[in-house]
């Protein structure tokens, strides 16, 4: 076999699922942790000449997941392979994609720096935060949509929707997702503070969406903070249900809890990055993604 896969501990049942689409098994690696939580990466597997994917989402806890990566990707560099893959079905740090207050790190282009500095000749990811951080790498990179794996349950219902961007930064992503469907879109305007973590300060609907169903599209769960205040006001302003379509799943803290007994009806996710079986809540669907990975995968598998 000309082709390796491996996979870091982030989201070890999509990369499986990802393998069995193809038709392989996981290549054997052995990541340890020491007492000091220092990692140990080593790969079992024959790499010299041959074509290597890491399959690792950079979801939480991020940094220990993007160590593991780049430490994956130097043990295959190391061992002569022909071309390295890193396949990031949730690219963490993309929400850091400028500097927003004097002084900051600009944190997404660090981690691009990171990613190349190993090795990585080429990028595989979903739902970019901001496609704009594409820039930050010198290598190419294949940006998948992951909203797109909604648009079929979304086309059902397609009649009574408007789609919902819930703030200005997630516009172009709401935007061609109505567009493909020909579907209305409304713009919920939200302020954040910067100087507090998660703290939203206001919130605003723009547009038409009575008696609608209002499906809000976006890039990421996080505390929830975002999709339960746009529902709230959603609701306020007479839609007849909210779907939350959100193609991350980071689930922190109690997002479960608010989520399941917060205003929206349904919670669409999908599965790039791992939820354990106590953060499965009635209201939430989980939507595979290993097919729309493994296809891009396969264009690079001679
Ligand atoms: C923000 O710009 C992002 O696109 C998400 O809307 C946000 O990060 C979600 O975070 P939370 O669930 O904590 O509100």
């Amino acid at each position: 076999m000309d082709t390796v896969i491996f996979s870091g501990n982030s989201n070890l049942v999509l990369a499986q699922n990802i393998v069995k689409e193809l038709g392989q098994e996981l290549g054997k690696l052995e990541i340890i942790r020491f007492a000091d939580s220092e990692c140990r990466v080593r790969i079992e597997e024959e790499v010299e000449g041959k074509t290597v994917f890491v399959i690792q989402s950079l979801s939480a806890p991020v940094d220990e997941h993007l160590i593991e990566l780049l430490f994956i990707g130097d043990a295959v560099k190391r061992g002569e392979a022909k071309k390295i893959i890193a396949v990031l079905p949730y690219h963490g740090y993309a929400r850091q994609d400028r500097v927003h207050r004097q002084g900051e790190c600009l944190s997404a282009h660090v981690v691009a720096k990171l990613i190349e500095s190993v090795g990585f000749d080429k990028i595989i990811t979903m739902e970019l935060h901001n496609e704009a951080i594409e820039a930050f790498f010198e290598i190419p990179v294949v940006h998948i949509s992951g909203v797109s794996a909604f648009r079929q349950e979304v086309e059902k219902i397609k009649d009574e929707v408007v789609i919902i961007t819930p703030d200005a930064g997630a516009l172009k992503r709401s935007q061609a997702f109505a567009e493909s469907l020909d579907l209305p879109l409304a713009l919920i305007e939200k302020k954040r503070d910067l100087n507090q973590a998660h703290k939203i300060l206001s919130m605003k609907v723009v547009g038409d969406v009575k008696d609608k169903i209002a499906v809000i599209i976006d890039d990421v769960i996080v505390t929830g903070g975002t999709l339960v205040n746009a529902a709230f006001m959603l609701k306020e302003k007479g839609v007849k249900s909210v779907i939350a379509a959100a193609t991350h799943a980071d689930f922190v803290g109690g997002a479960d809890k608010i989520l399941q007994e917060g205003p929206i009806d349904k919670i669409w996710v999908t599965d790039t990055i791992f939820t354990p079986a106590e953060k499965i809540f009635p209201k939430l669907q989980i939507f595979p993604v290993s097919s729309l990975l493994a296809s891009q995968m396969k264009k690079m598998i001679k």
